[in-house]
């Protein structure tokens, strides 16, 4: 069985390579054949529809270009994960619409009406209209943002204010803050229709509880509650595998986010599972089931 990972050509963090090198492993392990392609590789214009390639079984698209991932699913390779679930996890907006759209409980959340470059939000009825709902302090995220580094918190009118001013088009989601959960989340990481590993994430000096942002992690054992609702974020979204982060809540556990692309070396530090295992294990089931 052979099969593409498909990888951006610009990214070039160790933290990226060290993902690319556990899957080519744990694929090399079970037989199945994977081939490095940068988007770059696979150049190609539109009308060409990839002629030059031999296209593979299926790929693995870990990244998130969501037109390269379209044009391959065009040809008929079966993408894990597919750009219509990469697409809805890599905008904050569009995860939230289909997380409530799925019946799944998230923070109260209010979209940024649509802006344009020439203008930006030049007058902010829909802000007030947020606060009147949300109160202070509110939590505002640009739909695109990774590690925490796009995810605030804001005390007040003004800090909002100054916030989306310097956002300038790019379109943001305000959102409940839930206080329960501030500087501890668990990312629970889920394979299929099965939760494969979890950790507590723990930041005593912010309310992000990314790693990346200086996050401590634990292994933990997820509720059933957790699990299931982990579980039914990713099926919302239509992703054959991600990292799910799970807020505490008042009333049980609360969806925060859903990663298509997740860092999985993490997981594998803390809890000795090796998620990538998982995923192979995972398509190489899918595609014998198919032949
Ligand atoms: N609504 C919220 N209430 C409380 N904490 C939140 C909320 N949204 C995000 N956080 C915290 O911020 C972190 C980063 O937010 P997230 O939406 O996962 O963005 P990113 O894609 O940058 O990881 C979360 O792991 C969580 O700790
Ligand atoms: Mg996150």
């Amino acid at each position: 069985m052979k099969g593409w990972l498909i990888v951006n050509s610009f990214v070039k963090w160790d933290k990226f390579s060290e993902i690319y090198n556990l899957l080519l492993e744990a694929g090399k392990k079970v037989g199945v054949e994977l081939d490095l392609k940068t988007s770059s590789d696979i150049f190609c214009s539109v009308q060409s529809g990839f002629d030059d390639f031999e296209l593979p079984d299926f790929g693995i698209f870990w990244d998130k270009d969501i037109l390269l991932a379209s044009r391959l699913e065009k040809m008929g390779l079966r993408l894990f994960n597919s750009a219509q679930s990469i697409e809805a996890c890599d905008d904050k907006g569009q995860t939230a619409i289909a997380l409530v759209a799925g019946g799944i409980r998230t923070p109260k959340t209010f979209l940024s009406p649509k802006a344009y470059p020439t203008f930006g939000c030049t007058e902010l009825s829909f802000l007030r209209k947020a606060e009147e709902e949300l109160g202070y302090p509110m939590i505002i995220k640009e739909n695109r943002g990774s590690f925490g580094q796009q995810v605030h918190l804001v005390k007040n009118s003004y800090e909002a204010e100054v916030l989306i001013a310097s956002f300038k088009e790019h379109p943001f989601i305000m959102q409940e803050y839930i206080e329960e959960s501030a500087g501890r989340d668990v990312r629970i990481n889920v394979v299929g229709d099965k939760v494969v590993a979890s950790m507590y994430r723990y930041n005593d000096n912010d309310f992000r509880s990314n790693i990346t942002n200086g996050g401590s992690m634990k292994s933990f054992t997820a509720t059933k509650e957790q699990e299931e609702m982990a579980i039914a974020a990713c099926r919302a979204l239509g992703l054959d595998f991600a990292g799910v982060d799970v807020l505490f809540g008042k009333e049980g556990p609360i969806i925060c986010e859903v990663n298509s692309n997740p860092h999985f070396k993490t997981t594998l530090q803390c809890t000795g599972i090796n998620m990538a295992e998982h995923i192979i294990s995972y398509i190489k089931e899918y595609m014998d089931e198919r032949k």
